[in-house]
């Protein structure tokens, strides 16, 4: 079962920097998962919550922020001294930055309330091809089905997921339509036979946010392919060979 660092490595340096990044560097992962939403000046920032009050010293929405203003903000020194002076990275920052350390991502499309998922995903897919950034180190997912239609259209070689917080009795007609290679979902609700069905019908099924190896052990056995953590560290210390 993979480790996927959660926000880059959450337990370990602020959620969604480049800090973080280095952190799952440090620890060997292969995968992290950030979210990503849009500037006022349309920038793609790796950021999770509609505002920025949790994550910086700023306060108010970041759809309200343009980019240069929202630089200027300390996205560090809220999780701890030494990481004060990091910011909300662009995401072409942070996918450049995974590049050099051979880090793959899944880029977490989040939309929130007047948030427009067309004008995100152009933005998204657009900066990609720009920068030529490998498309095999790539997976998309979102909550929001219409991000997953667009990008189906946009950058149709980068796999897709659908994330759900209970896996819905439709999932396999939703993965249909959608085109999705995975299914994304709360490890909390995940039974066994969901699981198995999901690993039958022949998709990928990841898992988030388990901070805890002991909750999800039987995992592996029920086929699930990676573990969201902010603490991969853990599951490193209580299994080596499996980091
Ligand atoms: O992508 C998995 C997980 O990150 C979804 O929930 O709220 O942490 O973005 P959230
Ligand atoms: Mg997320």
């Amino acid at each position: 079962m993979i480790l996927c660092g959660h926000r880059g490595v959450a337990s370990l340096a602020p959620e969604n920097t480049l800090a973080g990044l280095e952190k799952a560097h440090q620890l060997g992962l292969e995968w992290v998962e950030i979210d990503v939403q849009l500037t006022k000046d349309e920038k793609v920032v790796v950021i999770h919550d509609e505002k920025v009050n949790r994550c910086t010293n700023g306060k108010g929405k970041v759809r309200k922020y343009d980019w240069e203003q929202l630089a200027r903000l300390d996205a560090g020194g809220w999780f701890g001294a030494e990481f004060a002076g990091q910011h909300v990275p662009r995401l072409r920052d942070y996918l450049a930055r995974a590049r050099e350390l051979g880090i793959r991502v899944n880029i977490e499309l989040k939309i929130y309330d007047k948030d427009n998922p067309a004008r995100l995903c152009r933005k998204v897919s657009k900066l990609i091809d720009k920068h030529g950034f490998d498309k095999a180190g790539l997976l998309f997912s979102s909550f929001e089905p219409d991000c997953l239609r667009y990008l189906q259209v946009l950058q149709p070689e980068i796999p897709r997921a659908l994330l759900v917080e209970h896996i819905p009795d439709d999932w396999q007609t939703r993965l249909e339509q959608l085109d999705c290679a995975a299914l994304h979902c709360n490890y909390r609700y995940l039974s066994r036979e969901q699981a198995e069905a999901v690993k039958a019908a022949g998709y990928r099924l990841h898992c988030y946010t388990a901070n805890h190896p002991d909750k999800v052990k039987d995992f592996p056995a029920w086929g699930v392919d990676m573990i969201f953590t902010d603490k991969p560290q853990d599951y490193q210390q209580a299994s080596p060979a499996e980091g």
